[in-house]
């Protein structure tokens, strides 16, 4: 393929990819957007492995790494659970880093091109600041990836002076980067490299040990960015194009969700970064604790949930992680097609960090084929619930939790959340009284108005669905 070919196509898959981003941020449009970004990719690695810069001999190495590497995809991908996502997109953005720093120590050692004068610091300097960044979201994934899978403790770890921990980190990584410009040989420059990669390795793994299990969301959303901006540095490095557009990308797109989170998290974007918030997750909540129990709640069966069901004219269901984890979607979705047909108006309300990972809901919703219109962000419906009668929460805790709102002193104080209580009744399906992510009490399962289906999710609605058709 020429190179004039090569450049076309290059140009083709960014126009693929900025169409796929546009086609994401809808639900209507998402599988197309999905399928523009297949195409691209698929373009974008035929015209690089075709292109002017692969030599034949090169191909079979190329290839031999696609079938591996693919193979491995493919297998993660048909494997994975919906609720480990989180885990398998924290784990690809350390491969992303990898990537990063094995292209930029290569490039380094790589003298076949001769860099001559100002050309040379400008490579150089690409060079360092890739690592950087690389080794950063390697380190940084890689303990996200333990945290999310509890392999790592959610506790923030805070060190004594870490503020100045990391600011001694920042000076020596400029003054090795100083050394690593004024170096004459390669062999002299490796030196300050290597410093330097394992200060940022050091730094990724102190970033993210500080941060709190409730605040891992925004942290992934935040290595995503930080893993485009180390596939731009790989463009810089290798003078691809089209890695620095697509690493921009994903570098401007995983800030600007890190920035929508934090907002509907009510959360600083810096004091999150600064880390020493939120908690384990699933500890149990003071009343299952031992502790003294903070109040009476009123169970009920779900044959009297059906009942309720029966009688309101208006519901609004909140679903949360253990949907997600009971797979009671398509449950949910009887549910309301059978309230629906009896003239009930049933609409979702969805919290922006509801279950795991963003749009975790509404992926499992779209899936059970709801509705789209029936599926209201919580800006939309947090208003209605005055209107409500019945609020039935699915598995959610933390983003239904009103300590939020009443209590200063809670780790979640300020955090937006799904105003249920102010419904007529508001129901929670959970198992038990154990706390969700951020690991703190819930004083909405103590309210007079509320009720507790205690329960697998999956199968209490399995329950009241044959009750509603009975
Ligand atoms: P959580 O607060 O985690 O609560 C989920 C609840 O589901 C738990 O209290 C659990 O109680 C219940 N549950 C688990 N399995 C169940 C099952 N099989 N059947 C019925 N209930 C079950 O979830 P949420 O309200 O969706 O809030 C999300 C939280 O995760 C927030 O704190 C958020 O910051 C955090 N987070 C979000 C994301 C994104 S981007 N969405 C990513 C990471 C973390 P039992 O054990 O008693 O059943």
């Amino acid at each position: 393929m020429s190179g004039n070919l090569a450049t076309v196509s290059y140009i083709g898959a960014i126009i693929l990819f900025i169409l796929s981003l546009g086609g994401l941020s809808n639900p209507e449009s998402s599988r197309r957007g999905n399928l523009y970004g297949m195409i691209g990719m698929a373009i974008a690695v035929l015209a690089t492995v075709l292109g002017p810069r692969v030599t034949a001999a090169g191909i079979p190495w190329i290839v031999g790494a696609m079938v591996v590497g693919g193979s491995i995809g493919v297998y993660a991908a048909r494997t994975v659970q919906m609720t480990q996502m989180p885990e398998l997109v924290a784990l690809m953005h350390s491969l992303v880093g990898l990537a990063a720093v094995l292209v930029g120590f290569a490039s380094y050692i790589d003298t076949s091109v001769a860099h001559t004068g100002a050309e040379k610091a400008i490579h150089e300097a690409e060079i360092y600041i890739g690592i950087l960044i690389g080794a950063v979201t390697f380190a940084g994934s890689l303990i996200a990836f333990g945290k999310l899978n509890g392999k790592i403790g959610g506790k923030p770890l805070l060190l004594p002076g870490r503020h100045w921990l990391n600011l001694a980190g920042l000076l020596l990584v400029l003054w090795f980067g100083r050394e690593f410009l004024n170096a004459h040989t390669v062999a002299e420059g490796m030196i300050p490299l290597t410093v330097m990669t394992v200060i940022a390795l050091l730094f990724g793994i102190h970033m993210v040990m500080a941060i709190g299990g409730a605040d891992m969301p925004v942290v992934v959303s935040m290595l995503n960015s930080y893993s485009g901006w180390a596939a731009a540095a790989t463009g810089f490095m290798l003078g691809n194009d089209l890695l620095i557009v697509t690493g921009a990308l994903v570098g401007s797109s995983g800030a600007i969700l890190s920035y929508i989170m934090c907002r509907a998290m009510n959360r600083n974007f810096i004091s999150v970064i600064a880390g020493g918030f939120g908690s384990g997750a699933g500890k149990p909540a003071a009343a299952g604790a031992g502790e003294e129990p903070a109040g009476e709640v009123v169970p009920v069966s779900a044959l009297e949930t059906a009942e309720l069901l029966r009688e309101a004219k208006s519901v609004v269901i909140v679903p949360g992680y253990g949907m997600a984890v009971a797979q009671a979607q398509h449950t949910v979705n009887d549910i309301t097609k059978l309230l629906r047909e009896r003239g009930v108006k049933v609409r979702f309300a969805i919290h922006p960090v509801a279950g795991r990972m963003p749009g975790h809901m509404n992926v499992l919703l779209a899936e059970a084929k709801v509705p789209y219109d029936i599926v209201m962000e919580m800006d939309e419906i947090n208003e209605d619930f005055g209107d409500t009668d019945i609020a039935i929460v699915i598995g959610a805790n933390d983003i239904v939790n009103p300590a939020a709102q009443d209590d200063p002193t809670s780790p979640i104080a300020g955090m937006p959340v799904l105003e249920v209580w102010k419904a007529q009744t508001s129901i929670v399906m959970k198992r038990s009284m154990a706390s969700g992510y951020a690991g703190v009490d819930n004083p909405l399962f103590y309210k007079e108005n509320n009720r507790m289906l205690f329960g697998d999710a999956k199968k209490m609605l399995d329950e009241v669905l044959s009750a509603l058709k009975g």
